[in-house]
Order: structure tokens, then C-alpha cells, then sequence
């Protein structure tokens, strides 16, 4: 690695992919090329193009056209380069420092969740020059407020909230509608709120199906014989069946209401990125090649109170960013009604 200003940098997209990724792309190799006088190469499909070598020289005129674009020019996948066959098998970690210097890299810039993180980590602890760029629909990363990605998906699974109402409205139906999140709830708690769910089932607070029921035979009985359901993928329910398909069968069954279910699945990742996501996404981007040119390495872009920084990544690896039980947002959902099946416990 050189001790002078960094010329040639390394760029790459791993773990699921979400809205915005390509202005995150553009967002750095823009600012590396036009501000700071670098060249920019992309490693395909995340750590994998990494490991064998696999890239594309990305040129000014190559990020051109890719801001409003979903998914990533450069491919994903979930390669885990540390994820051992055997013991002291490290033969992709030496293959990825090798092409670091053989491509004569001066920095790498890991766009991605906390898997990438974590293995931008160890890339940091075996001498790379790394800088992390927070992407997830899950919005889970720790050490920053938010992650670009959340917003389109929020924006998909609140309009589906909302055509789900309308449907509910006629037939007298309870919904359930499943959204993604993984181990961490706040597309549900965003979108339940934003959609005006009844009942919102979070992976943080524990539910009980007999106080989703109470709640749904309540507002029955107050002349809203309709309910909408929003529901984390990542709450307990048992492994064979959606969190979805669960609770319709067990709220059908005690409550006798005709309940039908939708698991919102991967058009939460898809297509154009929410005006605030490629915003999100362009000032990480630009963050991130203004941090090489500084020489901030071993960091993670953050926005923390609205304000750009950086997160040492050895902090951030192996932790959740996950909603608080008292989230404020909970807190004034509750006293406005709206139940998380907790309240009869
Ligand atoms: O992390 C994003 C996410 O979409 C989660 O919400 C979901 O649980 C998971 O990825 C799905 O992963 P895969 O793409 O491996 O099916």
C-alpha cells in the first residue's frame, strides 16, 4: 500500500441487493474520478469478483445513466470469503490480498450490510485499505441512523398496505400482510405505521396470538369489522410455514373472521430507488471517496443526526441495529390504539 494520495480504488456490491446501489456506485466513482483524479475498478458479484479476480474498469461515462436503476451494475452474491471449509483454510483471504496488490489497489470500498462489514473488518485487520458503505432494506446496520434502501421499501410496502385496506374494507376481512426485515422489525413498525396498520407484530417485542385475536374481536365489536395485520418475517413462528400463513390460520381459527394472507417477498428490493434512497446513496457514495482521499480507512460512512460521519468498523461488527421496545414511534402507536400484540400478556 502506498503512502501517497490513492490513485486506484476498488469498488464492489455484496450481500442482498436493495434500491440504490448504483447511485451509490455512481456516488463514488463520480466524486473519485472528477474531484479527487482516481481510476475506479468494480469487482462483480461482491466478494466473489474480489477472490477471482473478476472486475470492469469503470469509467466516468460507465456511471452515467445508472442513478435511477435498481439492483447493482456490478451483480451481488453472498460470498462469505472468511467463512472457513476447514480449519486454517485461508486460501480466499490470500487470493483477495494478492489481487489487491496485483490490481496495485490503494483502498476498496465494501458496499453493503453487516456481513460485508464484518468481512470489510477483517479485510481492515489483514492490512487493506477499507471504507464501508451501509445498504439494506433492513435498515439493521449498527453505527448509523439509516441505511439507503429502507425508504424504497417502506414506499413499496406502504402502498401495498394501502391497497390491502381497500380489499379488507369490502369482504370484512383481516389481513395479514408479511414484510422483510430479517431479525430487526422497522419496515413493519415504519410501514405499519405509515399504512394505518391495526396490528403491528415486530421481531424485538414478543406477541401473543391471543392478544392479536383480543384485538381483532374488539375492533369487531366496535363496528370495524376489519383489520389489517403487519407483520415482521423475523417473529417467532414456527419454521415450516410463513410468519403469514401462521397467523391467518390461528387468527381464522379463534376469532372465526375470514382472514386472508400476502408475504410482500422480494418487490421490496426491486426497481427504481425513492428519491431520498438515491439522495442516501450519492452522499455516502461521494462520503466515502472524499474518506479515501483523506485517508480514513478501516471506517464505516454514517449518518447520525443527520449529519455525515464515520464509524470505526471493528465497532460495528457482529451487532444489530434493532427497534427499541420503547421506540418513540411505538410509544405513540400505542396511544393511539394501535396494538403489538403485547398488551394482554
Ligand atoms: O437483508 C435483506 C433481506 O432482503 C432480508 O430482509 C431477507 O430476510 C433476506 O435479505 C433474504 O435474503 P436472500 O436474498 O438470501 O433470500
Amino acid at each position: 500500500m502506498s503512502a501517497e494520495k490513492p490513485k486506484r480504488i476498488g469498488i464492489l456490491t455484496a450481500g442482498g441487493d436493495c434500491p440504490g446501489l448504483n447511485a451509490a456506485i455512481r456516488g463514488v466513482g463520480k466524486t473519485a474520478i472528477v474531484e479527487y483524479g482516481m481510476e475506479i475498478i468494480g469487482f462483480t458479484a461482491g466478494y466473489s469478483g474480489l477472490i477471482e479476480k473478476e472486475y470492469v474498469e469503470l469509467k466516468e461515462s460507465s456511471l452515467s445513466g445508472i442513478l435511477t436503476l435498481g439492483g447493482t451494475i456490478l451483480g451481488t452474491s453472498r460470498e462469505k470469503p472468511y467463512k472457513f471449509v476447514k480449519e486454517g483454510d485461508n486460501e480466499k483471504p490470500e487470493l483477495i490480498k494478492q489481487n489487491y496488490q496485483e490490481l496495485g489497489l490503494d483502498a476498496l470500498v465494501c458496499i453493503g450490510g453487516n456481513g460485508t462489514m464484518k468481512t470489510a473488518d477483517r479485510l481492515r485487520e489483514e492490512g487493506l485499505n477499507v471504507v464501508g458503505i451501509p445498504k439494506t432494506i433492513d435498515n439493521d446496520v449498527w453505527g448509523t441512523d439509516v441505511t439507503f434502501g429502507f425508504d424504497s421499501a417502506l414506499m413499496i410496502a406502504t402502498e401495498a398496505i394501502d391497497r390491502l385496506h381497500t380489499t379488507a374494507n369490502s369482504h370484512q376481512r383481516v389481513m395479514i400482510i408479511e414484510v422483510m426485515g430479517h431479525h430487526a422489525g422497522w419496515i413493519a413498525l415504519y410501514a405499519g405505521m405509515a399504512g394505518g396498520g391495526d396490528i403491528i407484530l415486530l421481531p424485538e417485542l414478543e406477541y401473543n396470538i391471543r392478544s392479536v385475536c383480543k384485538k381483532i374481536e374488539d375492533r369487531y365489536e366496535s363496528k370495524k369489522p376489519y383489520s389489517i395485520v403487519v407483520v415482521a418475517e423475523g417473529v417467532d413462528h414456527p419454521k415450516n410455514v410463513s410468519a403469514a400463513s401462521y397467523l391467518a390460520e390461528a387468527i381464522q381459527t379463534y376469532t372465526g373472521i375470514e382472514t386472508r394472507e400476502t408475504v410482500l417477498g422480494y418487490v421490496q428490493r426491486g426497481g427504481s430507488p425513492s428519491p431520498m434512497d438515491r439522495i442516501l446513496a450519492t452522499r455516502y457514495g461521494a462520503y466515502a471517496a472524499q474518506c479515501i482521499a483523506e485517508g480514513n480507512f478501516g471506517t464505516m460512512v454514517a449518518m447520525r443526526n443527520n449529519e455525515l460521519t464515520t464509524v470505526p468498523l471493528s465497532e460495528i461488527s457482529d451487532r444489530l441495529r434493532l427497534v427499541e421496545k420503547n421506540h418513540p414511534l411505538i410509544l405513540k402507536a400505542r396511544k393511539m390504539g394501535v396494538s403489538f400484540g403485547d398488551e394482554y400478556l
